[in-house]
């Protein structure tokens, strides 16, 4: 008897000093950030401030996770429900990366922004293969399941990544040339079946002057308006830098509104070069504020998330070399004077 209790308690002792050296490793909490939570003022705005999230990091760093939790009102996988993520080998599916995404905001009280569907970077080899026919039943198959996993835990999906080129014309994804222009709608209505209550949203790149890109994006959103296939939102990244907004900005997302699609900016940071000055990060706050006011001056506007929320967990430094310090924390998660203005101009 005697022994089995020491065996047990030798176990837990072990148990718990596995727990120690967990959180340990998990690093210390969040220090808090100055004055009221970017999600809080959302809400007093009507605008859900959001960020992208990458679940390894949320699962190994607490600080990370708990910023999260207390600033943001939507969480948007930067990768983790990516088709080469979730369908690697065909009908082969991993959702464990955002379930666990999709637990953590249920239990903050957040809402996933699902991204995305139809995308023609970080496919799958295998996609590339298929015929058309068989290409059009894997993509359907891929969307329903998808969406199917997630329904009514996912609230919007960007259904459709990027499909314009800069030019104005439809890129020549395997998905264009193979299935035509038709997959786009083809696409929605899929998604629609497999969760009726999710927005459905096409999402863009360096779209936000009026232009070619973005009168072409226009045409194809209403276009399919007017054939009644089920798009609900229009989401502009906002990938910036210095040079700031293009002053048509507010006008393109107005125009846009007048559709009838809800607006969103779905990807939102302000790249510097490295290393930058002082000034460089006033200016890079003025950018920030800019997106926000733009966003709240346009009544349809109701998401503003931007593509990770610190700099030492970004795109932006990992793809662009020389480039960096885009969001509005630096890598110690101290607030940079960016957090500031994106704080103000929501509270104003
Ligand atoms: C990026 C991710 O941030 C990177 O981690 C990944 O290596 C490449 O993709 N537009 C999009 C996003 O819609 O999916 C991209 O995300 C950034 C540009």
């Amino acid at each position: 008897m005697r022994k089995l209790w020491v065996g047990a308690l030798a176990i837990a002792g072990v148990v718990a000093a596995l727990f120690v050296i967990a959180e340990l490793r998990q690093g210390k909490g969040a220090m808090p950030l100055p004055g009221t939570a970017l999600r809080e003022l959302g809400v007093r705005r009507g605008v859900l401030p959001g960020t992208a999230v990458r679940a390894v990091e949320m699962r190994n760093n607490r600080a990370y996770r708990q910023l999260i939790a207390q600033q943001f009102s939507v969480l948007t996988p930067e990768n983790e429900m990516k088709w080469g993520v979730v369908e690697p080998e065909r009908g082969t599916f991993q959702f464990d990366d955002g379930d666990y995404i999709v637990e953590q905001a249920e239990k903050a009280g957040q809402i996933v922004r699902g991204h995305t569907l139809i995308f023609e970077a970080q496919l799958p080899g295998w996609v590339a293969t298929l015929d058309r026919g068989e290409l059009a039943k894997a993509t359907k198959a891929h969307i329903s399941r998808v969406v199917g996993h997630w329904a009514g835990r996912v609230a919007v999906w960007d259904v459709v990544n990027e499909p314009i080129t800069d030019a104005g014309g439809l890129k020549r994804t395997p998905f264009h040339e193979k299935l035509g222009p038709g997959h786009i709608a083809t696409a929605f209505r899929v998604a629609r079946r497999a969760d009726p209550k999710a927005k459905l949203h096409i999402n863009e790149i360096g779209a936000e002057a009026i232009g070619p890109k973005s009168d072409r994006l226009y045409e194809v959103v209403r276009d399919l308006r007017a054939r009644g296939v089920p798009i609900d939102g229009v989401g502009f990244q906002v990938h910036a830098n210095l040079a700031g907004l293009p002053p048509t900005f507010v006008d393109n997302l107005r125009r846009f509104a007048a559709l009838g699609v809800e607006i969103a900016i779905t990807e939102a940071d302000v790249a510097l070069k490295l290393p930058p000055s002082a000034a460089d990060l006033r200016a890079q706050a003025r950018v920030y504020r800019d997106i926000v006011r733009s966003c709240r001056a346009v009544k349809a506007c109701r998401y503003l998330t931007v593509w990770g929320f610190t700099d030492g967990r970004s795109w932006i430094s990992e793809t662009q070399p020389g480039s960096g310090a885009a969001t509005l924390l630096d890598a110690q998660l101290r607030p940079k004077p960016a957090f500031d203005a994106f704080q103000r101009a929501l509270s104003r």
